[in-house]
């Protein structure tokens, strides 16, 4: 007899949407079109005479209260589906080699129920050094996560900080959605003083413009990852998704519409770097150390990475991933040898010439 499908074993929405999304990263060009990060305006200042020995060049900095080699993040992407145990696996073993950090996925499905929770605890198990940050999505924040539910998000991968992801662009353009962001910026402050880990506020593709910064600062936040338009695009992502149900094909229409949404990433800089003692996490459309290397001239002090590396991984494995971690950090090393920066601070103060095209 054939066995009926109970709700229990049925896959939840959460679980379906996040092993589509990740699919449609791998599978399709997301990338914002006809708008750039716009780091190819910036140049910086070619010094020919370094007065350093290229092998004394020191990228290492301190992030989180652990010591990195280089100012990189694997921004968060996955959990909760059977698959992503093998893809947090691969990423946490080369952040733990590599000594950079990591962040999982939304861990909203490890609220709903614990079948998958290993997709998350495997980052830890796999990078038992480096800094993990898990993961929320704003609108979880304004229904308030108990404290169970909390503690049970950051045990599980002993994180060193939580991330709350800002998506309005993206659950505006998704048939399922959620609607309503009243509420996030007083729910972002509960948090704030309920950890006793930092929160970092982060985008999603669409960027964080000074006002909302600023915001973010008065409330408490004094993390923010910018994660601004030039890479990939939300709302093109959802553009790929089957809609069942969706009878007017409006919410298709909309993502098509609103795929290149967003501040470029280095406005962003540009824009948040103007508030002291706020850490800027540049992510966004970073494709190389020489972006990583613009981005610490333009005020951030780390940058992230997520769909690029996540292709990396699934087409080279954890080899070809590593290698070009290395790679990376040799086109950062080479930007400070040619600016005359021993180190990140030195490499802060360096000024960019902004060509305007
Ligand atoms: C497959 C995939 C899944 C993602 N899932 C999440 C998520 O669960 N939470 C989150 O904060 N950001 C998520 N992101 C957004 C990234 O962390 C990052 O902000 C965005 O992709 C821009 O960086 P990129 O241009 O380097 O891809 C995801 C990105 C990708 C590619």
């Amino acid at each position: 007899m054939k066995k009926k499908k109970t709700s229990a074993s049925r896959p939840s929405l959460t679980v379906n949407r996040k092993k589509e999304h990740v699919e449609i990263s791998l599978d399709e060009d997301v990338t914002h079109q006809n708008k750039s990060t716009g780091f190819e305006r910036y140049e910086f200042i070619h010094n020919a005479l370094p007065e350093l020995h290229l092998q004394d060049i020191d990228p290492s900095v301190d992030f989180l209260g652990r010591r990195l080699s280089m100012p990189l993040l694997i921004t968060g992407m996955t959990g909760g589906y059977d698959g992503a145990v093998k893809i947090n696996a691969g990423l946490a073993e080369v952040c733990e080699s590599k000594k950079i950090a990591m962040g999982v996925g939304s861990q909203r499905q490890l609220i709903e129920d614990e079948s998958q929770l290993e997709s998350y605890r495997i980052a830890r198990k796999k990078a038992p050094t480096a800094p993990i940050i898990g993961n929320i999505g704003a609108a979880q924040v304004i229904k308030g996560i108990d404290e169970r539910g909390l503690r049970k998000m950051l045990d599980i991968i002993e994180a060193d900080a939580l991330a709350v992801h800002l998506n309005a662009l993206q659950e505006a353009v998704q048939y399922e959605g959620d609607l309503n962001f009243n509420g996030v910026l007083s729910g972002i402050e509960q948090l704030v003083t309920r950890l006793d880990i930092p929160v970092i506020v982060k985008e999603t593709g669409a960027g964080i413009s000074f006002d909302v910064a600023q915001r973010l600062y008065d409330v408490g936040v004094r993390y923010i990852d910018v994660s601004g338009a030039g890479g990939t695009s939300w709302s093109a992502v959802e553009s790929f998704r089957k809609r069942r149900g969706e009878k007017s094909g409006h919410v298709q229409r909309l993502a098509q519409k609103f795929w290149n949404w967003g501040i470029p990433t280095a406005d962003c800089l540009t824009e948040t770097s103007k508030i002291t003692g706020l850490f800027i996490i540049a992510s966004g459309g970073i494709k190389d150390g020489i972006d990583v290397a613009k981005s610490i001239a333009l005020g951030a002090s780390m940058a992230g990475m997520a769909r690029p590396l996540l292709k990396k991984l699934m087409k080279d494995g954890v080899k070809g991933l590593s290698d070009e971690i290395d790679f990376l950090k040799k086109e950062l090393c080479l930007v400070m040898f040619l600016t005359g920066s021993k180190t990140i601070a030195s490499l802060k103060q360096k000024k960019l010439i902004r060509h305007d095209v």
